[in-house]
């Protein structure tokens, strides 16, 4: 999802090995070339380099960035449909090798030739350890579409190929380095590095969290029962319809929201749940309707994630939609589960925590990851109900995540530290004003800019959202079409506020122009 996750949930094409392949296939554009006798010698002596240097004329054309994209990444298929293309692929030049004359099989004339990367090692390696064989994949995983986001990530290719410069405002992926107080603490707790981390966190982060809450929030709660820390939050938010769902006791729904984080959906259809989204509308203040909501979804839901401030609106909540949403929690034993990841980016007033709206059936994830631009440091923590919190205790060792002690340690000084967050806030505010004053020049409006680091733009004139996003990329600004974050995310794109202010300024001036 593509993560950033989006955000690196949103970072489809973020492994450096897949990136390679990709910058080759589509920045060089080129090509790998087979020939019939080089390759049926190849083949059979499973020489791979003499796969390249051959001559070609026509043949099949296999779009080398979808079809490697995932075997490419850990040979992991999640796009069957593509997969299978690649099988046919495999297929086609095995019946070269087996008969040269066999043409047909590439689909090409008396030479074939394959739009492959000339990464060839890597990818027919890649390609030759796929089995033909079909391997028993979950049909969960088969069926979740990819990313639009890697339709994104190749244009972007496809334009820096061409030479055009680009600012990039897709991924909400902190830039920077975290605060000095904070790498220091990491440097010096690397000693600790030895023994497994206990899933249950070290204590001192525990309390830091819980002395954290009291601070911010005004919540009190206790650390050893309603704290636990987590490897990041996506990871967190992922799996906790596993520990909530309970499918025969007919507690089978997820509610998410849309446009949303799409990792609440993914890991809920992993645990085998049913989900169904509600539409964050303008006119709601990018808030669900809850009134629109029939009872027996409520009946059925075994949670419902709600996230303010809002990735991707930037919107954020009072506290009395949190304590609505409780009540309906407790009423109609659901879990209310807050992803408060963005908590921390606010321009005007601090926004509240669903903590405030009580504990019982409430948890709230949080992370340093926004907060103290700490993404590649990964550390979070769930916070809230007691039972809750209980069964991640006995859940969380099974799967084994917690983050290395030193990367905990570093945390504790992390969350004590407001100074450096206030500095993160600035440098947010800074740049969120640049582009309010622009895009209020040229009357465009920006309904969601209260926090976060997005700002949420309406696509001017009834474009679409994707149209209007190549119209910025073809200057090479990268924004994120809010299509791409769920379907009533059309209508507007999405600004992340990672470059740097003299970035933001540059494009900027190719917008004044373009707009
Ligand atoms: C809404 C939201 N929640 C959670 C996360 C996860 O962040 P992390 O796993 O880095 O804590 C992200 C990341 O972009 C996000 O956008």
């Amino acid at each position: 999802m593509l993560g950033e996750d989006v955000q690196d949930q949103l970072r489809p094409v973020d492994h450096p090995r897949r990136q390679g392949v990709l910058q080759v296939a589509l920045l060089r554009r080129r090509q790998l070339v087979l020939d019939d006798q080089r390759l049926g010698s190849g083949l059979l002596v499973g020489h791979l380099e003499l796969l390249e240097f051959a001559l070609a004329d026509v043949g099949a054309r296999i779009r080398a960035a979808t079809v490697l994209n995932e075997p490419c990444d850990g040979l992991h298929a999640g796009r069957t449909g593509e997969f299978l293309e690649l099988g046919e692929l495999v297929a086609g030049i095995r019946a070269l090798g087996d008969d040269s004359h066999d043409e047909a099989a590439l689909g090409g004339g008396s030479r074939s030739r394959i739009g492959l990367s000339v990464r060839h090692q890597v990818i027919m390696t890649a390609v030759w350890s796929v089995s033909l064989t079909p391997v028993p994949l979950s049909p969960v995983l088969a069926e979740q579409s990819t990313y639009p986001f890697v339709r994104l990530e190749e244009a972007k290719l496809r334009k820096a190929a061409e030479g055009v410069r680009l600012f990039d405002f897709g991924m909400g992926d902190p830039r920077g380095v975290p605060d000095d107080s904070i790498r220091r603490a990491l440097a010096d707790a690397l000693e600790d590095a030895t023994g497994y981390p206990a899933a249950v966190g070290l204590p001192e982060l525990r309390a830091a969290v819980a002395a954290w809450l009291e601070r911010r929030f005004g919540v009190v709660v206790d650390p050893d029962a309603e704290v636990i820390p987590t490897y990041g939050s996506k990871e967190a938010i992922f799996t906790l319809a596993q520990v909530i769902v309970d499918r025969a006791g007919g507690k089978d729904l997820v509610v998410v929201p849309d446009p949303g984080y799409p990792v609440y959906e993914r890991g809920a259809l992993f645990a085998g749940a049913q989900v169904t989204s509600v539409p964050l509308l303008a006119q709601n203040g990018f808030l669900p309707d809850l009134d629109a909501v029939p009872d027996e979804t409520w009946e059925r839901a075994a949670i419902v994630w709600v996230n303010y401030p809002n990735n991707p609106t930037a919107a954020t909540a009072p506290l009395g939609f949190f304590e609505r949403l409780a009540e309906l929690a407790e009423r109609f034993e659901f879990l209310l589960a807050s992803d408060e990841a963005y908590s921390e980016l606010w321009y005007d007033e601090p926004p509240p925590s669903a903590l405030q709206a009580g504990r019982r059936g409430v948890v709230a994830f949080n992370t340093l990851s926004k907060r103290s631009s700490m993404t590649g440091y990964r550390c979070g923590f769930v916070a809230g109900d007691e039972q809750v919190v209980a069964a991640l205790q006995k859940f969380r060792p099974g799967m084994g995540t917690a983050p290395q002690t030193f990367v905990q340690r570093a945390a504790v000084v992390a969350w004590e530290d407001e100074a450096h967050v206030e500095r993160i806030r600035e440098r947010y505010r800074r740049k969120r004003d640049l582009f309010l004053d622009l895009f209020h020049a040229k009357r465009i409006g920006v309904p969601g800019n209260a926090a976060t680091m997005y700002l949420w733009v309406e696509v001017p004139d009834g474009e679409g959202s994707e149209a209007f996003a190549g119209r910025l990329l073809d200057r090479g600004v990268v924004v994120a079409p809010g299509s791409y974050l769920g379907p009533a995310g059309e209508g507007y794109v999405r600004l992340a506020l990672v470059p740097s202010e003299d970035e933001c300024l540059a494009a900027i001036e190719i917008l004044d122009e373009l707009l």
